[in-house]
């Protein structure tokens, strides 16, 4: 039996991911920031929710189906944009891709993805959707998205709430977000060989480790550190409504908006031409004390009145809780722990594990109230 075999829930493929990962790692992907209450909100909020148990309905016949942006999806979920996965497991972003491509759903690559879009694109055998954070440097910004229509990407999400990041506590602690002391550098390498599955996968036969989408202006040996003052230092806090019109110039294809969450947000961005919008808090990652996602769903589907697609992240830990989330208004869901969980505990295996999951999770869930089609 594998350790996957006994993984039946979210919780289950964290505890898997724990054990391989080096604790900083780990502690990056589980993490939230501040005193990570809205990360807490958005499961529990999810939990508070109740569905309709109904009876005596026909569901011989179910599907999950959905179209996205002219795109026939399996169900409605995607793979959030996730950065460092390359960290994960051995060039981590080609193996999600390969899982989500078996899936026929979309992969959403980030900016700070360790494989570069070329070699996802390649390695995939398709382009995945490509997430952007804009950097002060418009050139260079403007050079990048050249390279991710030159890669076939067809979709381009802009997230638009990292204007800094949020405290994480527990990245300061592990040194994610800080220099190390040279002890506690020696520490971090012993910690590392103790992880010996992770340290032969991506340590030694993972490299090259640098971002792969910021060769040019990142220096290639950066440290995790390095990089997050980097990121301080180079994302534009200035970017604001107006800015869509420089993206639009050098992107023809669908814009949607990430970090949405609330109405007037959601006005804006329909009426600035943005095609689809997607609910998010960054998974607790950033403002701590924001809302909830599922709580505020409702409140921006109607504002947004179905003249766009809204789609939401953060909290979604099971194919019960996208049914909970199409039920208030989402078009689609999309994961980032739960995959990056996944691809950590066993690569490409471990993400068609974790959508498998939330396949039949959702099938399950659609039969059991009763809704055949979403
Ligand atoms: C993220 N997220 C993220 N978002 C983004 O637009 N670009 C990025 O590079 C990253 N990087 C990143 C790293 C890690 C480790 C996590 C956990 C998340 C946010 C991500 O796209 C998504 O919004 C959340 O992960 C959704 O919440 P759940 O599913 O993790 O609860």
């Amino acid at each position: 039996m594998s350790k996957l075999d006994r993984c039946a829930s979210y919780d289950d493929f964290r505890a898997v991911a724990r054990r391989r990962l080096p604790g900083i790692l780990f502690n990056y992907i589980d993490g939230g920031s501040y005193a990570e209450t809205t990360l807490e909100k958005n499961v529990s909020d999810f939990r508070s929710l109740t569905l309709d148990q109904r009876v005596m309905m026909d569901v011989s016949r179910v599907s999950s189906r959905v179209t996205l942006f002219g795109r026939e999806l399996a169900m409605p979920l995607l793979l959030a944009p996730v950065g460092f996965a390359g960290m994960y497991a051995r060039r981590g972003e080609v193996q999600a891709a390969l899982a989500a491509r078996d899936f026929a759903l979309p992969f959403c690559l980030s900016t700070l993805a360790i494989c570069s879009l070329e070699e996802v694109a390649r390695g995939a055998g398709c382009a995945p959707w490509f997430q952007l954070y804009v950097i002060k440097d418009r050139d260079w910004t403007a050079k990048l998205l050249q390279r991710a229509r030159q890669a076939g990407c067809e979709v381009l999400i802009l997230t638009a709430d990292l204007q800094t990041p949020g405290a994480r506590y527990r990245d300061v602690r592990s040194g994610m977000m800080r220099k190390l002391s040279v002890v506690e550098h020696i520490k971090r390498v012993f910690e590392g060989l103790c992880k010996a599955g992770w340290t032969w996968d991506v340590f030694i036969n993972g490299r090259p480790h640098n971002f792969g989408n910021l060769a040019g202006v990142l220096p290639p040996a950066a440290s995790f550190s390095e990089a997050w003052q980097w990121i301080g230092a180079n994302f534009d806090p200035s970017v604001n409504w107006n800015d869509l019109a420089f993206i639009r110039q050098h992107w023809q294809g669908p814009i949607i908006i990430k970090g949405v969450m609330t109405e007037i947000d959601a006005k804006f961005a329909v009426d600035k031409g943005v095609d689809g919008i997607v609910v998010s808090n960054h998974g607790g990652r950033q403002l701590d004390g924001a809302p909830s996602t599922i709580q505020v769903l409702p409140h921006i589907v109607r504002a947004v009145d179905d003249r766009i697609p809204v789609l939401l992240d953060s909290g979604v830990r099971s194919g019960l809780d996208v049914l909970k989330a199409i039920r208030l208004g989402a078009r689609a869901c999309l994961i980032g722990r739960a995959w990056a969980f996944g691809l950590a505990a066993s690569g490409r295996a471990g993400v068609e594990r974790v959508l498998a999951m939330y396949q039949s999770e959702l099938k399950a869930a659609q039969v059991l109230s009763g809704q055949t089609t979403l």
